[in-house]
């Protein structure tokens, strides 16, 4: 595995219309896996393939849900309900962080990295970062939703 670059703001790929995978193979698996080391190793709660400057509809997210990490090979989300707001940042923008606002509940279909089909229900903090990374798909930033935006702390 390897940690990657993260492809920042400013970037083209970050502003395409990611494509759908098509291939279940194991470049999928390893691409998939090196995007989670990375999104670890940047102390990140969720990653699209995009921010690799991979232009494809895939993002991992780990909502500290003690799930652990999950994959979403072209996920599509759907039954948007209710409205939260609660501050986000992202890796590919290093200096600021916001509030945006939120369906507090979610359906995502997706593939598994085997193509396999599911449908999960989500709220919370697994809600936002579907929706903040499947808007990554879609060439969307939180920054453009923002209500608000602050300059981010250093981390730590
Ligand atoms: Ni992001």
């Amino acid at each position: 595995m390897a940690v990657l670059n993260i492809v920042k703001v400013g970037a083209p790929v970050l502003r395409e219309i990611a494509e759908p995978v098509t291939r279940f193979d194991k470049k999928l698996e390893k691409t998939l896996k090196n995007m989670a080391e990375s999104m670890y190793a940047n102390n990140g709660c969720g990653l699209a393939a995009p921010q690799i400057g991979l232009s494809k509809r895939m993002v991992v997210i780990d909502a500290g849900d003690g799930a652990g990490i999950r994959e979403f090979v072209n996920p599509v989300l759907s039954d948007f309900k209710g409205e939260a707001v609660d501050v986000e940042g992202c890796l590919s923008v290093d200096e600021y962080e916001g509030e945006v606002k939120r369906a507090a509940e979610v359906t995502v279909t997706f593939q598994d990295r085997k193509g396999e089909k599911w449908r999960l229900d989500a709220k919370g903090l697994l809600a936002r970062a579907l929706q903040h990374e499947c808007d990554h798909l879609d060439g969307i930033l939180f920054i453009d939703k923002a209500l608000s935006l602050t300059p981010k702390r250093k981390a730590e």
